[in-house]
């Protein structure tokens, strides 16, 4: 079987942030609760025109022009998102417009909470060993604008961005292992969006707890399959986790090495050589939903790609609701140099930095957005959602 796997990414983020220290002055909590308590040092927002769609066609045309990809050999293009932008048509299909994608390509959203972008991911690696996909590769797309209400306990647990990748035979970056992965479900209403609101509705503390037993399940059934496949589990030597906060990623590691019967102080120990890295580009974004893993993952490469070439990382993937999956990847030799040239990190440079009644008013703004006439926006070349005409969303060209 070919080499299969991730290989390059491209993020984007809307334009402005929140400083966490700032909103939790604003809100009369202590700074050191989100900074240090969550782990969030700052939060994207969203403004009307930077909807998913947006997110993603920036952080795909990022993409195409960083990593070299031609458009042309797209064969599949899937957008794992959980704030969709309609009922029934995709994301997906505008992207494959926007993008000028080929017209002998399959185009669909997935959806499970955050899990949505890994069920696409997961879908292209099998689209490629079964030898479908006869030499073109997949467009993976992950995007998300996270809300919560103003001022309840998940406000500074928002975020918004989007990750795209090219699932690929010989990927640059990372080699995913197709087959080997340890999955797990459960009805739960841990978090969920009803139909009627731009918010989502959590039972936070109870939210923690699944997502903890769903990693003990996908982690349990992950390494009974790769301990069949003749893999060694302590070949592992760095851990991605879905990052709805970083405090959260780190709460998972203790758990996952507490089943690996290590004590607390040996799981801080690893914590910091294991999982720390990938935290750096998601404390400055905040919760990505479906992108989460995936920044998690792009941070980890960003700042130590050349040294872990030829080992092995685990990943997790959480979707509230829930389903979640444990699988792993070898960094490629190469992947230092290549990543380098990415600039993965590059994005979140370029942001502006907002007051928090500048937040407010966006989000003021957010509830008759569906419906805002189309207006002419400077964007700057970055493509923006202008408004709705005749019942058709538009965007720029
Ligand atoms: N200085 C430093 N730390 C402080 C502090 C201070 N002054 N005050 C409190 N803290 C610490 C607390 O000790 C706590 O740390 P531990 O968890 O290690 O004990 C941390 O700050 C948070 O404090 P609380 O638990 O009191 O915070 P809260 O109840 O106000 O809200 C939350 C926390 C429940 C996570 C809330 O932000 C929330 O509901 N977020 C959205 C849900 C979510 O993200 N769930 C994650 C799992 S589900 C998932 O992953 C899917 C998804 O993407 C949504």
């Amino acid at each position: 079987m070919p080499t299969i796997g991730i290989d390059a990414i491209a993020l984007a983020v809307p334009e402005g942030y929140v400083e966490l220290a700032e909103l939790a002055e604003a809100r009369g909590v202590p700074p050191s609760k989100y900074v240090e308590g969550l782990g969030v040092s700052q939060m994207a927002v969203a403004q009307a025109h930077e909807d998913a769609v947006a997110l993603a066609a920036n952080a795909a045309r990022r993409l195409f022009l960083q990593a070299r990809i031609d458009p042309s050999n797209v064969g599949m293009v899937i957008a794992g998102s959980e704030t969709a932008v309609d009922h029934s048509k995709p994301i997906a299909a505008y992207l494959h417009g926007i993008l000028g994608l080929p017209s002998r390509c399959r185009s669909y959203e997935t959806k499970h909470a955050c899990f949505g972008g890994t069920a696409g991911l997961m879908t292209a690696l099998d689209w490629i060993a079964s030898g479908s996909a006869r030499g073109r590769v997949a467009l993976m797309m992950c995007t998300d604008v996270a809300r919560y209400a103003l001022k309840s306990a998940g406000e500074p647990t928002q975020g918004a961005g989007a990750v795209a990748m090219i699932v690929s035979e010989n990927p640059r970056m990372l080699a995913l292992e197709p087959g080997i992965s340890g999955s797990y479900s459960r009805d739960v209403h841990d978090f969920w969006r009803p139909l009627y609101s731009k918010e989502a509705m959590v039972d936070g503390h109870y939210s923690v707890q699944c997502y903890l037993d769903a990693l003990a399940g996908a982690y349990s059934a992950w390494s009974e399959a790769s301990r069949e496949a003749g893999y060694h589990r302590d070949s592992i030597v760095r851990r991605c986790y879905h990052v709805p906060y970083g405090k959260m990623a780190k709460k998972a590691h203790r758990h996952l090495m507490s089943i690996e019967g290590k004590t607390e102080e040996q799981a801080d120990a690893s914590y910091k050589e294991q999982v720390a890295t990938s935290l750096k580009l998601p404390s400055q974004v905040g919760n990505i939903y479906t992108g989460s893993l995936y920044m998690a993952l792009a941070s980890l490469l960003e700042y130590e790609a050349a040294d872990l070439e030829g080992k092995r990382i685990g990943l997790f993937s959480y979707g509230s609701g829930c389903t979640a999956e444990y699988f792993a990847g070898r960094v490629m030799p190469g992947a230092g140099l290549f990543v380098k040239q990415q600039k993965l990190a590059e994005p979140l440079a370029e942001r502006r930095k907002y007051t928090i009644p500048e937040y407010e008013a966006i989000r003021g703004a957010d509830y008759d957005v569906d419906r805002r006439p189309v207006e002419q926006l400077q964007v700057n070349g970055a493509v923006a959602f202008l408004g709705v005409e005749n019942e058709r969303r538009v965007y720029t060209a």
